[in-house]
């Protein structure tokens, strides 16, 4: 257990969607709202071994293992750190870090999640430079979910995404809106065969390959 400046008991239910530090506004949501934010099992049973990387996470005040038992936990945030107006992330391993360069390796985790961050925080260019990067992040049998998307936020890789054998499903909705997931489809069975498509996009985008 992380040491914290606050005794949990006095802040949970963490409920309130926003809090205002240093003048500016921040979102906060408890880890029990993601399964309903992004349709995620609530079956205890199924997350042992599995692991969740949310990106753009912001504040987390509880505790992950509560609703993903047996899961590793973790979260990415620029804001996250000495100099950044994110302290306290609950997530099991907090990292500083941005969507456009994710600090992980190729096929880290099963799922890839945000919400309200990459669709709504970075441009739409560095939106697509983050899907790919969240896609290599994510285990070729995983998948990434955003919200809220709409099918105009991947306007600029779907095409791409799909030619190469993605496959994006725009038809759920979870609590906090519309969802994009996106994972490989059949012609995608391997890591290596995703990291050579991931990176014939990111060539054709005029970006460096990525080696993990
Ligand atoms: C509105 S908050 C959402 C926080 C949390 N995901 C939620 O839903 O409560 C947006 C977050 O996106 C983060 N963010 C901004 N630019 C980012 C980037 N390029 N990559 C990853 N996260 C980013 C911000 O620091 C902030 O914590």
């Amino acid at each position: 257990m992380k040491d914290y400046p606050f005794e949990l008991a006095k802040v949970l239910p963490v409920n309130q969607d926003t809090k205002v530090e240093r003048g500016r506004p921040i979102t906060c949501r408890e880890w029990d709202s993601y399964p309903s934010i992004f349709l995620l099992s609530t079956d205890p049973e199924c997350w042992n071994n599995k692991s969740i990387l949310d990106v753009g996470s912001g504040d987390k005040w509880d505790d992950p293992s509560r609703t993903f038992p047996g899961a590793k936990v973790c979260a990415i945030d620029p804001e996250f750190g000495e100099k950044g107006r994110i302290k306290w992330n609950t997530a099991h391993e907090t990292v500083p870090g941005i969507v456009q360069n994710i600090p992980y390796g190729d096929e880290s985790f099963d799922h890839v999640v945000s919400s309200h961050a990459v669709t709504q925080h970075v441009s739409p260019k560095d939106m697509s430079v983050g899907v790919l990067e969240m896609l290599r992040v994510a285990k070729v049998s995983g998948d990434v979910r955003l919200v809220p998307c709409i099918p105009k936020d991947l306007s600029g890789i779907d095409g791409m995404l799909m030619e190469a054998g993605f496959m994006i499903d725009l038809s759920q909705t979870g609590s906090d809106g519309p969802m994009a997931i996106i994972n490989a489809g059949p012609d995608i069975q391997d890591p290596a065969t995703k990291a050579v498509v991931l990176n014939k996009i990111r060539t054709s985008m005029g970006l460096a390959e990525k080696v993990s």
